[in-house]
C-alpha cells in the first residue's frame, strides 16, 4: 500500500533524507519546512511530493498544514516529528528565552504537530508517529542540559502517548540517533549560551571547542538514515525505541548497564520502605 508521510524540518538534514527515501520507496510525502522553497531545492518536484511551509513554533500553522495534506492525499500514515535544534551550553549561562525557545521547537512544536495529526490517524484507525529524540534523550552529555532535557521530554511524551493511542491502531516510535553528519553542529543550526560566567570557563572551554571541531565530522551518514527509517516504518510491529548509529547503541548499552549496577547496589535500601503487610 502506498503510504503518505508528513515530515517536519524536511528542507535539509535528516528530515530531507527521510523524505527522499520515502519518495524513492514510491510513497507520498508531505515535506514541511520553515521555507517551502528549501524543500523544493532539496527534493525537487514530484506528483507524490507536497512542499509546505511550517514553522512548528507557530500555534496555528500545524492545523493548516495537516488540512492541506489531507486535502491532497486523503490521509497521513506516518508522521515524522523531525524539526529540532541543539542548544549547547552551561545551564546557568542560558537565558530564560533560550530555555523557552528550545522547548517551543523540540517539545511543544512536536506536541503541536502531533495534536494536529492525531484526529486524522484516529479516523483512519491506523498510523505511525515517529518522534526524533536523540541519544542525548537517554544519556547525559557535556553542555547538553537544555537540549538533553528537551529530548528526555520527547522520550517521556512518546512512551506515554503510545498508551493513549494504541487502541486506535496507532504506533509510536521514539528515534534516538547518535552523531550524524548534518548541519546539526553547524552555526546555521546549533546555538550556544551567551551569558558567560567565568567560573565555568574551564568546564566549558575544551568541550565547546570539541563540539565545534566535530561539526561535519560525525560518524553517522545521513544518506543511510533515510532508508533505515523507511525500513523500520515498514515493520508490522515497529519498535517503541529505535537507536540509529553504532555510537548510539554503545552509549545506550553503557547507560543501561550503569543504571542496572547502581540499582543493584542500592536495592536493599530502595526496598526497605515497603509495608510488611501489603497484599502481594
Ligand atoms: N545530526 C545529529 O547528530 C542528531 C543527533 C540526534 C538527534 N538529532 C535530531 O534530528 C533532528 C534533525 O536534525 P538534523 O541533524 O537534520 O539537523 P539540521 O541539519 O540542523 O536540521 C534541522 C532541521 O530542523 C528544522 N527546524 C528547526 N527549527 C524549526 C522550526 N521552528 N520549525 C520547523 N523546522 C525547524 C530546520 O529547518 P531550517 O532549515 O528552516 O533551519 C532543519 O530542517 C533534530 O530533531 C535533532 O535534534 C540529530
Amino acid at each position: 500500500m502506498t503510504k503518505t508521510w508528513f515530515i517536519t524540518g524536511a528542507g535539509r538534514g535528516l528530515g530531507a533524507e527521510v523524505a527522499r527515501s520515502a519518495l524513492a520507496a514510491g510513497d507520498n510525502v508531505v515535506a514541511t519546512a520553515r521555507s517551502a522553497d528549501s524543500v523544493k531545492k532539496a527534493l525537487g518536484e514530484s506528483d507524490r511530493l507536497l512542499a509546505l511551509a511550517l514553522d512548528v513554533t507557530d500555534r496555528e500553522a500545524p492545523k493548516e498544514a495537516v488540512a492541506t495534506a489531507v486535502e491532497r492525499f486523503g490521509r497521513i500514515d506516518v508522521l515524522v516529528n523531525n524539526a529540532g535544534y541543539d542548544h549547547l551550553g552551561i545551564f546557568e549561562e542560558a537565558s530564560e528565552e533560550d530555555i523557552e525557545t528550545q522547548f517551543q521547537t523540540n517539545v511543544f512544536g512536536l506536541m503541536r504537530v502531533t495534536r494536529a495529526v492525531l484526529p486524522v490517524m484516529r479516523r483512519q484507525k491506523s498510523g505511525h508517529i515517529i518522534n526524533l529524540s536523540s541519544i542525548g534523550g537517554k544519556v547525559a552529555f557535556d553542555l547538553c542540559t537544555l537540549y538533553g532535557t528537551s529530548k528526555f521530554a520527547v522520550e517521556g511524551f512518546s512512551v506515554n502517548l503510545a498508551k493513549d493511542v494504541a487502541s486506535f491502531g496507532i504506533n509510536v516510535t521514539v528515534v534516538s540517533p547518535g552523531y550524524f553528519r548534518t548541519d546539526f553542529l553547524d552555526p546555521s543550526s546549533v546555538r550556544f549560551a551567551g551569558n558567560r560566567i567565568s567560573d565555568y570557563d574551564e568546564v566549558r572551554g575544551a568541550v565547546e571547542a570539541a563540539y565545534k571541531d566535530h561539526s561535519h565530522q560525525q560518524l553517522g551518514d545521513p544518506q543511510k538514515f533515510g532508508p533505515a527509517i523507511v525500513e523500520m516504518a515498514s515493520a508490522a510491529k515497529p519498535p517503541m525505541h529505535f537507536l540509529v548509529g553504532s555510537d548510539a547503541v554503545q552509549f545506550a548499552r553503557d547507560e543501561i548497564a550503569a543504571r542496572s549496577a547502581e540499582m543493584d547496589q542500592w536495592e536493599k535500601l530502595s526496598a526497605s520502605t515497603d509495608h510488611q503487610n501489603a497484599a502481594a
